[in-house]
């Protein structure tokens, strides 16, 4: 079976990060969160793939290639302009078998999905969702279902009182290509929005399974912050790379410490990483590789992508830094989110 990753959106909630890179590349614990993904699927026995693509695609093929390198499959629907959830998939409907799981690429699963695919081929219907269960579902369109499991609706930000459940669709779908017959070609098509309520009106049988394990969306830069936090946690379970002192404190290889610095646990240092002397580390704290930080740096709760450098005595609190910034000495950053431009952007 071949899983669908959408992988094209904007990603307009998650800027300046997202600015020259799709979502799903943005580094969770020093590694592409796809590639976290594409990991964890081929675990599950999936080890072909289908990309689709949009928003800056050459940074998804160049990493990816044709999956070779990872032991699977790839393959690369592009879409030439925005189609949307549902427009994504019809586009990559030449490359689809005739059942296929569909999965956001932007959202943070450890989940089981042979049970999911289990389920789909008990009940025979054309789609079944992965369900999440959320506290409080006034802001997101939840699923009223019957006992047998088929979705009957979807109601869109009930008040929490009204709610018919607590079940939201997770983004994790399998599909028959019949359904794909239900999306009009060649535009914007939203599959929450349009072709779901569409399939259930005309009964084709669309079902919902509660999925077990990690979920979270990364979509805000808030929710991006918190899936570190439950990474160097270990609430979230994805491999890390480095060696773990058994404190909380995950060193790479070809590190350069500095006399008198302190690591506060939670901290994750990627390889080839030199810190000054004096400096304090943590807690939550992710450094990616060939970062650079000078003496006296004090780093709390902040993510740090690959080569960055951070000159003597500067401040990180609650930051954000994308790859290949520098930033200068003594200067004290509160809740910083920050990018560089590349340089074929420059004017
Ligand atoms: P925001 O702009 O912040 O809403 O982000 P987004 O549009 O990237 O993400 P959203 O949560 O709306 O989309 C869910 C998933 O579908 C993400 O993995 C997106 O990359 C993907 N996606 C959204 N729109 C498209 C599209 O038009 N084409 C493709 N291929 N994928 C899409």
């Amino acid at each position: 079976m071949k899983a669908l990753l959408l992988a094209g959106g904007l990603g307009t909630r998650m800027r300046p990060l997202t600015e020259w890179m799709p979502k799903p590349m943005a580094p969770v614990g020093n590694r592409p969160w796809l590639e976290h993904l594409v990991l964890h699927l081929k675990d599950q026995g999936i080890d072909e793939f289908v990309f689709a693509v949009k928003h800056y695609p050459d940074r998804i093929r160049d990493y990816f290639g044709d999956g070779s390198r990872f032991g699977v499959r790839i393959e690369y629907a592009v879409e030439t302009k925005l189609l949307g959830t549902a427009g994504a998939i019809k586009n990559a409907e030449p490359l689809l078998s005739d059942r296929f799981l569909v999965l956001n690429a932007d959202i943070i699963y450890q989940v089981p999905l042979v049970p999911l695919l289990d389920y789909h081929a008990g009940h025979g219907g054309a789609v079944t969702i992965g369900l999440t269960e959320v506290d409080d579902p006034s802001h997101y369109g939840v699923v009223e279902q019957t006992d047998s499991g088929r979705i009957v609706r979807f109601v869109e930000k009930p008040q929490k009182q009204e709610a018919p459940s607590n079940r939201i669709n997770a983004g994790v779908y399998v599909m028959e290509k019949k359904a794909l017959s239900f999306i009009p070609p060649g535009r914007q098509v939203s599959i929450e929005r349009e072709t779901f309520p569409l399939l259930i009106q005309q009964g084709l049988g669309v079902y919902g399974m509660p999925l077990r394990g990690y979920w979270m969306d990364m979509g805000t830069r808030e929710r991006y912050r918190q899936v570190h936090w439950d990474l160097l946690d270990r609430k979230l379970n994805l491999p890390l790379k480095g060696k773990e002192n058994g404190k909380g404190i995950w060193q790479g290889e070809n590190i350069e410490i500095g006399s008198g610095v302190l690591f506060v646990p939670p901290v994750l240092i990627g390889d080839r990483v030199r810190i000054g002397d004096r400096s304090v580390i943590g807690p939550y704290a992710v450094i990616g590789d060939d970062c650079e930080l000078g003496r006296g740096v004090r780093c709390t709760e902040t993510i740090v992508w690959d080569h960055c450098k951070v000159s003597h005595n500067t401040q990180l609190n609650h930051c954000i830094f994308g790859s290949d910034l520098e930033i200068g000495a003594r200067q004290i950053l509160y809740e910083a989110v920050m990018n560089r431009m590349p340089e074929a952007m420059l004017p």
